[in-house]
Parts: structure tokens; C-alpha cells; sequence
């Protein structure tokens, strides 16, 4: 190999080594704002059903509500589990989650209507609008390389 083209495979494989810090940075940056921002309000309306740490209320050690509640809980974190935020999921894992996020949030699935019924946990306004700035700064954070 010639000087050059040493030169030429260091630059290479220095501008890749920055393109994956750049956006391992851009990663980080996300999930600190989910943290700071967004999980607050999560804890509130959606982790009793989207997260393993939940506080489940007394009622759910009643018989029948307490095999309601565990299949309802089930089939929200095969759809969506947040125990560990997002830090599991790669970027454009993250992405697909927001997607279906501000799919939810905009047509007000969740928390599911029959649920808000019974628990004062649905999203304000402001919540909803939180929950949308969130969503377009992380998609450019994500999109960042
Ligand atoms: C009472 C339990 C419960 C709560 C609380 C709840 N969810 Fe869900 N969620 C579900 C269930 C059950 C499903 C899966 C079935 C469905 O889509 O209805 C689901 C599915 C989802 C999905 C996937 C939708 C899809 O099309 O795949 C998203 C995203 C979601 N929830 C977001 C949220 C958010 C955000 C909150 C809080 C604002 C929340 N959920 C609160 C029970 C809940």
C-alpha cells in the first residue's frame, strides 16, 4: 500500500468512526429530552399498561379484573414497552414508536377510552401538544448523521 492510499482508508474509516459518535450523540440527546419531558407525563397516562414497573391499583387483585387488567396489560407491551424508555431500540426503531405514537395521540386511542372511565389519567391539551413538539425535535435529532 502506498502512503496515499493509507491516507485514504484512515480518512474513510475516521469520517465513519464521527458519523457513529455524531449520531450515537443525537441518540443520547433523545432519550435525555424523553426523560426530562416526556416521561413524566407517560408515567401518568400510560405506563400502568405500557410498562412492567406499573403501580397496579387494589382492584387489581379482584378475581376475573385481575385476568382483564393482566391480558389488557399484555397486549400493550407486545405493542409498546417503555420500562426502559427507548434505550433499547435503535433509531429507527424509535421511529416506528413515534409513528405510532402520534398515530394514538392525534386520534385520541390512548389511554383507551374504556379506561378513562374509571381513572383520571386522559392527556390535556397541552400533554397532547408536549407529546407532538416531542416527537418532531426527536425525528431531527434521529434523522441527524
Ligand atoms: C389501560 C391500559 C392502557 C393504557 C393506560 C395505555 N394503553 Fe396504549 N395500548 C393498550 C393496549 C391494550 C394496546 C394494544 C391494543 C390496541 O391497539 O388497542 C395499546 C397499544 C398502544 C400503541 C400501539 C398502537 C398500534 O397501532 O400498534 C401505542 C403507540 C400506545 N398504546 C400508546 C399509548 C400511550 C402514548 C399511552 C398514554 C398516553 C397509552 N398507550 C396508555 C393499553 C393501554
Amino acid at each position: 500500500m502506498t502512503w496515499k492510499s493509507l491516507l485514504i482508508v484512515f480518512i474513510f474509516s475516521s469520517s465513519q468512526a464521527m458519523a457513529i459518535a455524531k449520531k450515537q450523540i443525537s441518540q443520547n440527546e433523545f432519550n435525555q429530552l424523553y426523560e426530562a419531558e416526556i416521561k413524566p407525563l407517560f408515567a401518568k397516562s400510560c405506563f400502568e399498561c405500557h410498562s412492567q414497573n406499573n403501580e397496579l391499583p387494589w382492584f387489581h387483585n379482584l378475581p376475573v379484573i385481575k385476568e382483564i387488567m393482566d391480558e389488557h396489560i399484555a397486549q400493550a407491551q407486545k405493542h409498546l414497552d417503555l420500562t426502559h424508555g427507548f434505550k433499547n431500540y435503535k433509531a429507527d426503531q424509535i421511529q416506528f414508536k413515534l409513528d405510532l405514537i402520534a398515530h394514538t395521540v392525534r386520534n385520541d386511542l390512548m389511554p383507551p377510552k374504556s379506561y378513562r372511565l374509571t381513572h383520571r389519567v386522559a392527556l390535556t391539551e397541552q400533554d397532547k401538544a408536549a407529546i407532538e413538539n416531542w416527537i418532531a425535535k426527536s425525528r431531527s435529532l434521529l434523522t441527524l448523521n
